[in-house]
């Protein structure tokens, strides 16, 4: 019998954290990923973390103060305080596990400016910073008695009277399938970016997690809340790291105008992402952008400063775009990046079911509210990863295994996975997806409204009811890939349908949520998270309050 204290789903910053910091308690612990963990999505992270270092002159308090304020006061002010008030000493922990973080010329850890904040205070290594903190933390994983069950997909988290005790699995290389029994579950499997199309988002980002844990009765908050990033790549959607605009870079129209002057005359390019997202997109939707782009211009820097600070994407604009980004401008749109959003929890990561944990860009704790800064991600999946694997363990310190059929539960998937493998004719999962993901971007997009997501779920229910017929091509048992996409569109289908329900409750504009029929931030309706939770009847919608400990909401400028 495969049983664990602790099993934490995901291999992420969000995931290794947890599970590093659930091990120092004496847990036994472990991970589960459906890819290598060096291959999970946090390496693509480019351009920092987030932290107030008091030797720099700087306060945990205005770097709270920036992402409230960022969040269109949607964030939970309890949490974001948690979260500034400990970056400073997780910042030290990582370099002092070995994340080389660059220095200035003094010596000391250098930062860069990034958008809504008063002061630079983003850390970073070059632009992949977040490879460098995953194969930092990958060493530690190796160094930990951590076992890591490697290219391993869950299949669903066991509830048994209520509470989360494990889950099923099958090892992708064999097609075996598995229960894994745990006295707690951590959920850190990342985002939904494929949810859309195009997205800067690695193509295993599917919101397996969120659509297991929704499956099972967790909530889920503020799923409408996704942010569209200023700078993705004309064509394919790759992120150009918002370092780029922290260096300096600027945002040019047609006419060769710095146009922020016109949205936000103080911060320019460097306001927060949902300003800058919808400045670029009213420029190209009043006839300034080109080919359906603004242009992000480097030229300025100087090509020494590029090849060290932004060496990952001259490489990128070369081979996706064919643009030397020393020389010439890039051709930029905003694209789908980050979901705020996710499977609720409290600051120590614990979700409305017992013995389940969430932590990373899966969970909504919710430090990001409308708008999350850039940089405060990886920050929320170490400092929520370390909770919730440390309160994890101690819960686990107090219960026993629970005892359930587990022959049951193999057999009941393996009847399940067969009854798909046996189906005959129907229509290929790549084809549900791609009309998913265009939909998501033409009706979820950075502006959107009552008709076009009414248009929009009803493509959904309409994917759903095609995705009861998907039909394999490969029906083996040796690493069916065809298997894995095929249920990851599940999971897929359930996430975009409470994204689009939560986007059609919540009637107003805030943050990453711009809704033309309802242009204003409406506080005295709206100050307030969207919840929503799978019952009998289908997606059921409820709110709860957004606590507020010292920042009133005002009007936002940059
Ligand atoms: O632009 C970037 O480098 C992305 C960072 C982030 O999303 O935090």
């Amino acid at each position: 019998m495969l049983e664990h204290d602790v099993l934490v789903i995901g291999a992420g910053l969000a995931g290794m954290r947890a599970a590093l910091s659930a091990q120092e308690t004496g847990a036994n612990v472990a991970v589960v990923s459906k890819v290598h963990p060096v291959r999970s999505h946090s390496n693509a992270a480019q351009g920092g973390i987030n932290a107030a270092l008091t030797d720099r002159g700087d306060d945990w308090n205005d770097h709270a103060y920036d992402t409230v304020k960022g969040s269109d006061y949607l964030g939970d002010q309890d949490a974001i305080e948690i979260m500034c008030s400990e970056a400073g000493q997780e910042l030290i922990d990582l370099e002092h596990m070995g994340v080389i973080f660059n220095r200035d010329d003094r010596g000391l850890l250098g930062t860069r400016a990034f958008g809504g904040q008063q002061k630079a205070r983003t850390f970073f290594v070059a632009d992949f910073t977040g490879q460098a903190m995953l194969h930092v933390l990958y060493e530690q994983l190796m160094k930990s008695s951590i076992r890591v069950y490697e290219e391993w997909f869950v299949l669903s988290l066991i509830i048994e009277e209520g509470m989360c005790c494990g889950v099923t699995a099958f090892e992708i290389a064999t097609g075996r399938i598995y229960v894994i029994r745990a006295k707690t579950v951590i959920m850190c499997s990342g985002g939904v970016g494929r949810v859309f199309e195009p997205s800067t988002n690695a193509l295993i980002v599917t919101g397996d997690g969120i659509g297991q844990a929704y499956a099972s009765g967790a909530s889920l908050m503020d799923m409408e809340m996704i942010q569209y990033h200023p700078t993705t790549l004309k064509g394919s959607g790759v992120l150009i790291t918002e370092g780029a605009r922290g260096e300096g870079a600027y945002l040019l129209n047609s006419e060769g105008k710095r146009f922020m002057e016109t949205y936000a005359p103080n911060m320019m390019e460097l306001a927060s992402r949902d300003v800058v997202s919808r400045a670029e997109q009213t420029e190209i939707d009043q006839g300034r952008g080109v080919d359906g782009c603004v242009y992000l211009d480097l030229r300025h820097l100087g090509e020494d400063l590029i090849r060290e600070r932004l060496t990952q994407i001259v490489d990128i604009g070369q081979d996706f775009a064919g643009v030397n980004i020393i020389n010439e401008p890039i051709p930029i749109r905003p694209g789908m990046h980050y979901i705020m959003g996710g499977i609720k929890t409290d600051v120590n990561g614990r979700t409305n079911i017992p013995g389940l944990y969430a932590a990373g860009e899966c969970a909504c704790v919710s430090v990001h509210g409308g708008n999350r800064l850039g940089a405060n991600s990886l920050l929320d999946t170490v400092i929520f990863g370390r909770r919730s694997g440390v309160h994890a363990a101690g819960y686990a310190s107090e219960q026993e295994f629970t005892e359930f059929d587990v022959q049951g539960y193999i057999k009941g998937y393996e009847r399940k996975l067969q009854s798909i493998a046996d189906r005959q004719e129907g229509e290929r999962w790549a084809q549900i997806r791609n009309d998913l993901g265009k939909g998501m971007d033409q009706y979820f997009g950075v502006y959107r409204e009552e008709n076009g997501m009414q248009i929009l779920l009803s493509r959904i229910e309409d994917c759903k009811k095609r995705y009861e017929k998907v039909v394999l091509q490969d029906r083996g048992t040796i690493f069916n890939t065809d298997l894995v996409f095929t249920l990851e569109l599940g999971f897929m289908l359930d996430c975009a349908e409470t994204i689009v329900r939560s986007g059609i409750e919540r009637k107003e504009s805030r943050g990453a949520h711009s809704r033309t029929d309802y242009p204003l931030r409406n506080d005295k309706d709206w100050l307030k998270h969207v919840v929503v939770s799978k019952t009998d009847n289908g997606p059921q919608i409820s709110h709860l309050p957004v606590k507020i400990t010292k920042w009133t909401p005002e009007e936002r400028k940059y």
